[in-house]
């Protein structure tokens, strides 16, 4: 894959600076999915068995150089310490301790605060970005890239930091850059993907591309009205973003042309308002009330959507099919993961959204092929990007 691995580089005894992506769902201060925190284990621990020190970069949600206590990194240091079983330190700046940093000890995990509390870490500006990597290399010897879900980004402690220093890319990255190769280089066949998710905006492109490589592209989610509204149906309530309505129209009009079986839902799930409490009833695609709003793919629509999924090979699915933080909105989604679970070949869930999803909706990382940790990280990949953080550890 041209990037170079942990056992290429051999760490021993060595402080590393570990780029993660622990950027997980948080309520109340409260984790509600520990998934990126449990994929981060294997490096970890490869580099504790090396009697390594650690120095943990990572990020959490968008607060674009402002400290904000809700984002802080505590609760995450708190769950790592936990499962490692040792205590993770977190000190509360993030620059100007060297001193502290280089008094690790061998066997020792320091996690430093959210590094977007820093302006410099997402700046457009190079030299921004390339001064704050120079004092976050000086907190070790070895940088190890393992934030999966963050390489899309072209950061300081993901791009320019890696570049400072011998580095490698990290267990979790090899593992998902591997799935994301057999999805791209000669999947197994009928290769089917499908996608969900409120706005067709974030995967005109995916889609596009994909068009080249797939046999079956089902759509759930909010996306799906643009689609219809493409069709020429009243979609009523429902999400839709009209400037894509030419373009979506072109994409099932390349679709066909390719002979590419392109599934939209025959019936909906809809209700009159976006709550958890809304009166859901099922309708006809053609019959979508003026009144109300798609929720979810209808039932006949899932079982279709599962059938033909269970007949692939490869499988690459991101996107709910509906509402399912609402349980009378999340069947659709249900029954989509059920079927990804029963495919015989390769089943990937893509995106730390749609693998909270399952995970929520009862699945576990067992039931299914491959679990990405990267939503936007693999969409990109198979947009065919070239991605930033891939780039630095090659
Ligand atoms: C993600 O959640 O997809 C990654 O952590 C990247 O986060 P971002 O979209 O805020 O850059």
């Amino acid at each position: 894959m041209g990037i170079k691995t942990l056992s290429q580089l051999n760490p021993q005894k060595a402080q590393v600076i570990l780029r993660c992506d622990l950027n997980v769902p948080i309520k109340d201060g409260v984790i509600a999915d520990d998934g990126r925190i449990v994929a981060s284990l294997s490096t970890i621990k490869k580099l504790l068995a090396a009697s390594c020190s650690i120095v943990i970069i990572a990020h959490l949600g968008r607060p674009k150089g402002e400290r904000k206590s809700e984002l802080s990194l505590a609760p995450i240091a708190k769950r790592l310490g936990e499962l490692l079983n040792i205590e993770v330190s977190l000190p509360n700046s993030i620059t100007g301790i060297a001193s502290q940093v280089r008094a690790l000890k061998s066997g020792e995990v320091m996690m430093l605060e959210n590094i977007r509390f820093e302006s410099a870490e997402s700046s457009k500006d190079e030299a921004e970005r390339s001064a704050l990597a120079a004092e976050l290399a000086t907190y070790g010897d070895l940088y190890v890239g393992d934030g999966f879900g963050a390489v899309h980004r072209k950061h300081a402690s993901v791009y320019e930091l890696a570049k400072l220093l011998p580095h490698a890319a990290g267990d979790l990255i090899c593992a998902e850059v591997d799935v994301l190769e057999k999805l791209t280089k000669n999947p197994n066949r009928p290769y089917g993907v499908v996608l969900g998710g409120a706005k067709v905006s974030d995967k005109i492109a995916v889609i596009s591309n994909l068009l080249d490589n797939v046999n079956l592209i089902a759509i759930g989610g909010g996306m799906l009205f643009t689609f219809l509204a493409a069709q020429g149906k009243e979609i009523g309530k429902s999400l839709v973003e009209v400037d894509l309505i030419p373009t979506v129209k072109e994409l099932m009009q390349r679709a066909e042309k390719l002979g590419i079986k392109f599934l939209l839902p025959t019936d909906i799930v809809v209700a009159p308002e976006f709550a958890a409490s809304a009166k859901p009833s099922t309708v006809s695609i053609d019959a979508i009330p003026a009144n109300q709003m798609g929720l979810d793919i209808g039932p006949i629509s899932a079982a279709n959507f599962a059938q033909e999924i269970k007949k692939c090979k490869t499988v690459f699915w991101n996107g709910p099919m509906g509402v399912f933080e609402f349980d009378n909105f999340a069947q659709g989604t249900k029954v989509v993961a059920q079927a990804l679970t029963e495919v015989d070949g390769l089943a990937v869930v893509g995106g730390g959204d749609s693998a909270a999803a399952v995970r929520k909706l009862g699945f576990t990382n067992n039931d299914f092929g491959y679990i990405s940790t990267g939503g936007g990280a693999s969409l990109e990949y198979l947009e065919g990007k070239e991605l930033p953080g891939l780039v630095a550890l090659s």
